[in-house]
């Protein structure tokens, strides 16, 4: 493995970005992911010698350097076929995308109007894990996980790496100054077995040193 390259030859692909569930030709449910943590990673990634497949939710970003591919979606269904798609030549998958949680029962294809019957009821279902389905996939690539907490950020995100089988997860305490939308962050990273913080940082920073652990730990589990 060279030091300067880490990734050489090996294929990874992470999404990124929110997703955008439609509940009429003029609205949808979102949320406030940029997709900048996601695309610095798919940045630093490249630069380190990956062939990176990047599957993006809708952003305003433009395409990293060194990317080999960028699949552009919208809603989690797509972003799940898109990245079942990718998945299986894939050595690496980091999930940083803000999958929405649900989506709506019944789209409608026509705008819905406002009237004297009041707000509409949207019915809400949940949207499938894109990050436990490949986790849970034989064989399955060296799995990447995300999570954005608000409080008990060590206990989430040890009880989340359990509960999807990851073999690492990057976890950031959301607030008004660092994770979504901000231009730093701070994560904690948590692997079976062992723990460390990466200080906060602009995201480029720290999306760099991300990928530096991921390599590490990538070609401990997958010896050249
Ligand atoms: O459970 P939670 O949504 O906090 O988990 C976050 C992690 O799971 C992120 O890596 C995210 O990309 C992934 N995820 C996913 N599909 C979902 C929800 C979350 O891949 N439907």
């Amino acid at each position: 493995m060279s030091p300067d390259a880490p990734l050489a030859g090996v294929k990874v692909v992470i999404d990124a970005g929110p997703t955008y569930e439609d509940i009429d030709p003029v609205r949808f449910l979102g949320n406030r992911s940029s997709g900048k943590m996601g695309f610095a990673i798919a940045e630093a990634a490249a630069a380190a010698g990956a062939a990176v497949t990047l599957i993006a939710g809708p952003v305003a970003l433009a395409t990293p350097t060194g990317i080999a591919r960028r699949v552009d979606v919208r809603s989690a269904l797509q972003m799940r076929a898109a990245v079942l798609e990718a998945v299986d030549a894939a050595d690496i998958f980091i999930a940083t995308a803000a999958v929405a949680d649900w989506r709506v029962a019944g789209y409608s294809p026509r705008k819905i109007k406002k009237g004297p019957g009041g707000a509409p009821v949207l019915e809400l279902i949940e949207n499938p894990d894109i990050l436990a389905e490949v986790a849970a996939r034989d064989p399955r690539p060296f799995v990447v996980g995300f999570a954005a907490e608000t409080d008990h950020v060590h206990e989430h995100a040890q009880a989340k790496l359990v509960r999807k089988k990851l073999d690492m997860l990057a976890a950031n305490h959301v607030d008004e100054r660092v994770g979504i939308g901000a231009d730093d962050n701070e994560l904690e990273l948590i692997w079976p077995g062992g723990s460390e913080t990466l200080p906060r940082a602009p995201k480029r920073e720290l999306a760099r040193a991300l990928v530096a652990r991921i390599a590490a730990h990538y070609h401990a589990r997958t010896p050249a």
